[in-house]
C-alpha cells in the first residue's frame, strides 16, 4: 500500500474517532505518478487494526439481528480504501474472563454484579453470526482466556472459534491478556504453560501452520536497554528466548502501547495535551520498541510484530486530551512512525461499555 492510500485510511480511521463529518468521496489527494526513490518497503495493508474487548463485540458491531451499521459502514469504506479489511482482534482484559457455553442463546452474555460491575462474559454458537457481520475476508485474532488457567475452557474457546468462523478466518489465537500484570509470571513460567498449551491446541484442533500470537503484553520497555532487569521482563523477545516457539506454533507477537494514561497520579499529570501533540515525545516512547521489533522480525518474519492495542491514555482517557483534534493528529502520527519502525499492525483499543467509537 502507498503512503497515499495509507494516509486515506487514516482519515478514516479519524473520522471514526472524532465522530467528524468527513466527506471522503470528494478528498482529492496529489503526489508524484511513480513511487519517489524513498519510499518506504512495502507496509502490511491492514497496518490500520482494531482490538475490540470480546465482552463489548455487539456494543460496537450489534448481532445478526441487530447489526450496528454505522460500526459496519467504517470498516467496509477502509476496506474499500485500503483493499483488505483491518484485523479484528476479539480480545482484551475481557476474554481473561470469558467463558464458552454451547448451550447459551444468545451471541454473548455479561453477568453484571449488583454493583455494575463486569464479573465475566459467556459467548455462545450465535456469536459466530455476530462475527460474521464483519467485511468478507476480515481476519480475526481470538483471545483465549489464561488467568484462570483452565485449559479445558481455552480449548473449548479455540475449538468453537475454529468450527464457528469460515475456513481461514482466524490468523491467530493469544492465550492471556497481558499476563505481565497477572499470575507474576516470569519469561519463563509463562512460556512452560503457554508453550504447552498452544502446542497441545495446536495437535488436538490438527492446526497446519503456526497459528499462536505470543505475549499481548502491556508494560513498556524498560529504558536504556541495558538497565538490570530490562531483558527479565515479559514481552515478545524474552518468551521467545524462553522457548514459546520450540514447537513451531508461533505465527507473530504482540505488545501493547498506551503512550499516556490516567492510572495513577504520576502518569495522570503527564497526561496533558501540549506533551500528546509533541512529536518528539511520541517518537521517543515509540522508538523503545526498536530493538524487540528488530528481533520478532529476523525470528518470525517482516510481518510478525504487531502492536495488538494501543490508545493515547490508557484508563479510559483523559478529557481536553484524548477527546480532541490533538488526539486524532496524535493517531496519524503514531500508526506512520511506528511503521517506519517496521511494526505491521496497530489495533486501536476503544474502550468498553459507555465508550464505544465515541
Ligand atoms: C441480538 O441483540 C438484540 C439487541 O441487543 C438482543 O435482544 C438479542 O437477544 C440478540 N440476539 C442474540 C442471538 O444474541
Ligand atoms: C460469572 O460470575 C458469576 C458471579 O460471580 C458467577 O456466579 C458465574 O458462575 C460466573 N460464570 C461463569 C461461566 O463462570
Ligand atoms: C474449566 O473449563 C471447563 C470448560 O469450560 C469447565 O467445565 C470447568 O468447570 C472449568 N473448571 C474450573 C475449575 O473452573
Ligand atoms: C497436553 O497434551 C498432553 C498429551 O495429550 C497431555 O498429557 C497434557 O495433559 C496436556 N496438557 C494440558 C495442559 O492439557
Ligand atoms: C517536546 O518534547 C521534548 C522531549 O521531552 C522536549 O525537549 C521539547 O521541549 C518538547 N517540545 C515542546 C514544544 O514542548
Ligand atoms: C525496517 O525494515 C526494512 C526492511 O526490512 C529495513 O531496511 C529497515 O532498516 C527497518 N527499519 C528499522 C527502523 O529498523
Amino acid at each position: 500500500m502507498t503512503l497515499m492510500t495509507m494516509f486515506t485510511t487514516l482519515l478514516l480511521v479519524l473520522a471514526a474517532h472524532l465522530d467528524a463529518v468527513l466527506s471522503l468521496s470528494t478528498l482529492k489527494l496529489s503526489g508524484p505518478a511513480n513511487l519517489p526513490n524513498d519510499a518506504s518497503h512495502a507496509l502490511q495493508p491492514s497496518l490500520a487494526s482494531f482490538s475490540i474487548e470480546t465482552g463489548f463485540f455487539e456494543t460496537f458491531f450489534g448481532n445478526a439481528t441487530a447489526p450496528n451499521q454505522l460500526s459496519l459502514n467504517l470498516l467496509e469504506n477502509l476496506k474499500a480504501r485500503t483493499g483488505v479489511p483491518a484485523e479484528i482482534r476479539i480480545g482484551g482484559i475481557t476474554a481473561d474472563s470469558t467463558y464458552w457455553d454451547p448451550g447459551q442463546k444468545v451471541a454473548l452474555f455479561n453477568f453484571i454484579d449488583s454493583t455494575g460491575a463486569l464479573r465475566n462474559t459467556t459467548l455462545g454458537p450465535q456469536f459466530w453470526k455476530s462475527v460474521g457481520l464483519l467485511p468478507t475476508d476480515t481476519k480475526i485474532v481470538m483471545n483465549l482466556d489464561l488467568h484462570n488457567l483452565n485449559y479445558t475452557g481455552a480449548f473449548d474457546m479455540a475449538k468453537a472459534a475454529l468450527q464457528g468462523l469460515p475456513s481461514g478466518q482466524l490468523s491467530a489465537f493469544e492465550i492471556g491478556n497481558e499476563p505481565d500484570h497477572y499470575l507474576s509470571f516470569t519469561p519463563q513460567s509463562y512460556t512452560s504453560i503457554w508453550e504447552t498449551w498452544a502446542k497441545n491446541i495446536s495437535q488436538s484442533l490438527h492446526l497446519q501452520t503456526p497459528s499462536f500470537r505470543v505475549a499481548a503484553t502491556v508494560e513498556d520497555p524498560i529504558w536504556p536497554y541495558d538497565t538490570p532487569g530490562a531483558s527479565s521482563a515479559l514481552d515478545c523477545v524474552s518468551a521467545l528466548a524462553a522457548g514459546s516457539n520450540k514447537d513451531h506454533v508461533v505465527n507473530s507477537c504482540s505488545e501493547h502501547t498506551y503512550q499516556y494514561s490516567v492510572c495513577d497520579p504520576p502518569r495522570t499529570a503527564v497526561a496533558t495535551l501540549p506533551n500528546l501533540v509533541n512529536h518528539t515525545r511520541l517518537a521517543m516512547y515509540l522508538d523503545l520498541w526498536q530493538p524487540r521489533i528488530k528481533s520478532v522480525r529476523q525470528q518470525l518474519g517482516d510481518h510478525a510484530f504487531n502492536i495488538g492495542e494501543y490508545n493515547s491514555v490508557s484508563c479510559s482517557g483523559k478529557d481536553g486530551v484524548s477527546n480532541t483534534f490533538g488526539q486524532a493528529l496524535w493517531l496519524l502520527d503514531t500508526t506512520l512512525y511506528a511503521a517506519s519502525l517496521n511494526v505491521s499492525r496497530q489495533a486501536i483499543w476503544s474502550g468498553s461499555l459507555q465508550t464505544d467509537w465515541k
